[in-house]
């Protein structure tokens, strides 16, 4: 190895530390909402506010290596080159430097710090148009540095123009490329074929809005690098699953599975899908918005990774115990310095792997033999049909509630099931799927009016769980803000429960956490929920706490759950705590005076 991923991110930062920068380090995975993007694409997303002009805290001149995400990239998985996480080696100016210092330093990193070779390195600039004019500037500056004049390369928007797709209101502009021969000691290489792109320099001056551009007052500098490329590149490498940050989890793949990484084919993809599957599912849970499996939003996207990475343990045979040791490689050996919140959060990361894989695990089996049927019955109709007409178009369709069943009784995330579609020649009615989903929802919701009306008399088991959750929550609430706290109502759905209590202020987002985790370590020790009923005196000495004590007659019923909560309450509850699933705040807000409400969730 001429230079492993600690060195090369030590590398970065020094040398732009170096040049007055200031290391802000790597922020959350999750978009922060403001652009409408789940995830962060880019490293300089986190910092759109500054990059239109916000004064940032950390001064001028920052850098970081930022985790990013880009999960259109999921089908390509499993080649030599593609992630779901991968991280940017970033730096910016905001209205400091510009194009003059800018190419100095990317010129002066490539050459004297990481020793490319000057005559090998091709550059692109933006041609121009209506919106900005022909880089001929950053050019100039390029050959003033060294660059071969015949190595600078003009081309149009769709090239060398960065902005983030689909946003309104964002910073971007014109951008210098950078690219170096895949083979350096090749032989006349020729660009672009014979090329890689290690990074680029983006100029931004401009804001975009609706289909024009506006000049920004600070023209800033965005430089992304990206991190994992850039060590495969650097290690003359053309398998990223080569470089450091995967040896040690492939060399742990082929001792589990007894397989051979070098054997290639479906076993080799196999593989770094389990490598690259894994390390997002550790950086999202991870994460310091922590994220988890769940049925929607970046949750779902979480879930269909892991799944997915389940699913490939099965294909090579292997128990999904795998998932956990790579995990822990990820955590212990090779982001643990980067990333030392992962160290922290292991035994969590670890546990939350470990509880999908049980959950899908169960079902992953009897979901696939189900979907071997249904393959099955399609092509037994297609051949019954050959027979009477010989001239019949097979059907290579499977039907929207097939696939609607695969997912809603055996997990199985919609893009599993098109997967596995796809590897038979086969595709997915996406429509008929969605609409098989809403009538399901309405079905739901029919239901549910009815037991509204009834209220929990005619108790479904949602509502039986989200009736337990209310009394964990409640205790949660006078263990973690104050033994003063009260219910001062609830209601509750198949889908949520809202509470409300008395507290005269805000949650801060890190009591909200604090409460959630109580709520889920008092689910996770799978509590018993014991009924007794005891005079109203009796109750009160032994500390039951009621809500609307005027209710209550001589005689009263309680619940108490371990010794963590003890309530004087009607009932119905589930037995034991194990069974609620992932308890989730979703909002916290004012309901009147002095009364807090809280939305929360069960999640699977
Ligand atoms: N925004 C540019 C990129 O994503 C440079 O950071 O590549």
């Amino acid at each position: 190895m001429k230079i492993t991923g600690k060195e090369l991110r030590q590398k970065w930062l020094d040398f732009y530390k170096s040049k007055g920068h200031v290391d802000i380090g790597a922020v959350s995975l999750v978009g922060d909402g403001s652009t409408g993007v789940m995830f962060n694409v880019a490293g300089m997303q986190p910092l759109m506010p500054y990059l239109l002009g916000a004064p940032h805290p950390a001064g001028k001149r920052l850098c970081n290596v930022q985790g990013c995400m880009r999960t259109v990239d999921i089908d390509s998985v499993g080649d030599a080159s593609h992630f779901t996480f991968f991280e940017m080696m970033g730096n910016w100016s905001l209205g400091d430097y510009f194009k003059k210092e800018k190419t100095a330093w990317t010129f002066e990193i490539l050459t004297k710090v990481f020793g490319l070779d000057k005559d090998k390195l091709c550059a692109t600039v933006f041609e121009g148009n209506e919106s900005a004019p022909r880089d001929e500037e950053t050019a100039g500056l390029l050959i003033g540095l060294g660059i071969l004049p015949e190595h600078i390369y003009y081309l149009p928007k769709e090239d060398n123009w960065w902005e983030l797709e689909g946003t309104e209101g964002t910073p971007c502009g014109p951008d210098n490329e950078w690219f170096y021969p895949l083979d350096p000691d090749g032989k006349d290489p020729v660009f672009p074929d014979d090329y890689v792109e290690i990074g680029n320099d983006v100029y931004m001056q401009y804001k975009k809005l609706g289909t024009g551009y506006v000049p920004l007052e600070n023209k800033n500098v965005d430089t992304g690098f990206g991190f994992d490329r850039m060590l495969l590149f650097l290690n003359g490498l053309h398998d990223a699953y080569q470089t450091d940050l995967f040896t040690a989890v492939i060399a742990e793949i082929e001792r589990e599975t007894g397989k051979k990484y070098d054997d290639g084919g479906e076993v080799r993809r196999a593989m770094r899908i389990i490598a690259d599957h894994t390390r997002t599912t550790v950086m999202l849970i991870g994460d310091p918005t922590g994220v988890l499996p769940s049925n929607t939003g970046a949750g779902y996207i979480l879930r269909r990774i892991m799944r997915r990475a389940i699913r490939y343990c099965r294909q090579l045979d292997v128990s999904t115990e795998l998932l956990l040791h790579v995990a822990k490689i990820y955590i212990e050996q090779v982001y643990d310095e980067a990333y030392p919140l992962l160290r922290q959060k292991e035994d969590f990361i670890l546990d939350e792997i470990k509880k999908e894989a049980e959950r899908f695990e169960t079902t992953l089996v009897t979901g696939m033999k189900e979907f071997e049927k249904c393959v099955a019955g399609l092509e037994r109709k297609n051949e019954f049909m050959k027979k009477s007409d010989p001239g019949h178009v097979p059907e290579t369709v499977i039907g929207g509630k097939a696939a609607f069943r695969l997912y809603d009784t055996y997990g199985f995330p919609l893009e599993l099931t098109e997967e596995l579609a796809a590897e038979r020649g086969l595709t997915v009615d996406k429509g008929g799927f969605e609409e098989a989903f809403k009538e399901h929802q309405e079905k739901s919701r029919v239901i549910q009016k009815g037991e509204a009306k009834g209220g929990l008399e005619s108790h479904s088991e949602m509502a039986v769980k989200y009736h337990t959750a209310t009394h964990l929550l409640n205790a949660a609430l006078k263990t973690v803000l104050s033994p003063d706290c009260n219910q001062k109502g609830s209601n509750i759905t198949d889908e949520r429960m809202r509470f409300d209590f008395n507290f005269d202020r805000a949650m801060t987002p890190e009591e909200i956490r604090a409460v959630e985790d109580l709520v889920n370590e008092k689910i996770r020790e799978d509590l018993p929920v014991i009924y007794k009923e005891m005079s109203l005196e009796e109750a009160r000495k032994e500390h039951f706490v009621g809500v609307f004590d005027s209710k209550y007659g001589e005689v009263v019923k309680t619940y108490s759950i371990g010794e963590f909560s003890k309530e004087m309450c009607g009932g119905p509850h589930v037995g034991h705590t194990g069974v609620l699933g992932h308890f989730k705040i979703q909002k916290e807000q004012s309901s009147s005076a002095g009364v807090r409400r809280i939305k929360a969730v069960l999640e699977p």
